[in-house]
């Protein structure tokens, strides 16, 4: 599996529920890549997607602990062991893992890619992941050029894991 995140100089992600900066050559990008693909998320960041509605043409996955929770166009998983059964059924390079923070946090260790997309700049979050620089076990592998867009400056990078956790 995968990850990709929006990350802000402090590995900043989010703020009162809701993204850092909208970046609109970013969506697209995060939309190219995981069009037809799996993502996973956390109850959260799925209400704070516009209109609390999933990805459209991609198979999402849930995770709460709430066994009441329904959600259209959603496979709710209510446990890490629930997600790797669920996950068993589909190939492993598809699957992208989309947030928030708590899920980074928990499934990066699975990854074998990071797609961290980087801002230059302290947007002031309330939600973190781990800085992936420092984790001996990711090397950077790729990075673009400076970008520009919306009126920040950022980066397209990506990590790859050297010790992926199996799952
Ligand atoms: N910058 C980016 O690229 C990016 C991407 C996505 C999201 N975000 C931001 O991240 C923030 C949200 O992150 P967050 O950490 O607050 O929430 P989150 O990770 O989206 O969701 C957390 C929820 O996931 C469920 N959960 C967590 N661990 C679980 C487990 N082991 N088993 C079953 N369910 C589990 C729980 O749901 P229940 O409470 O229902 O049990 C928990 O409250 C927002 O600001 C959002 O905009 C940023």
């Amino acid at each position: 599996m995968n990850f990709m995140v929006v990350v802000d100089q402090n590995y900043g992600i989010g703020k009162n529920n809701k993204l850092l900066t909208h970046l609109t050559d970013d969506l697209k990008y995060f939309r190219q890549t995981t069009l037809g693909k799996v993502v996973v998320m956390g109850r959260r960041t799925l209400e704070s997607l516009p209109g609390g509605k999933a990805f459209d043409n991609r198979v999402n996955i849930v995770m709460t602990r709430d066994l009441s929770f329904n959600h259209e166009g959603a496979i709710i998983v209510h446990s890490l062991e629930d997600l790797f059964s669920t996950l068993a059924a589909y190939p492993s390079d598809d699957v992208f893992i989309v947030g928030g923070g708590q899920i980074y946090n928990m499934l990066y260790p699975y990854c074998r890619y990071g797609y961290i997309t980087k801002i230059h700049e302290d947007l002031t979050a309330d939600t973190k992941i781990d800085v992936i620089d420092e984790l001996p076990n990711w090397e950077l592998v790729w990075q673009s050029e400076e970008k520009e867009n919306n009126g920040h400056t950022f980066v397209w990078t990506r990590y790859e894991n050297m010790m992926v956790k199996a799952y």
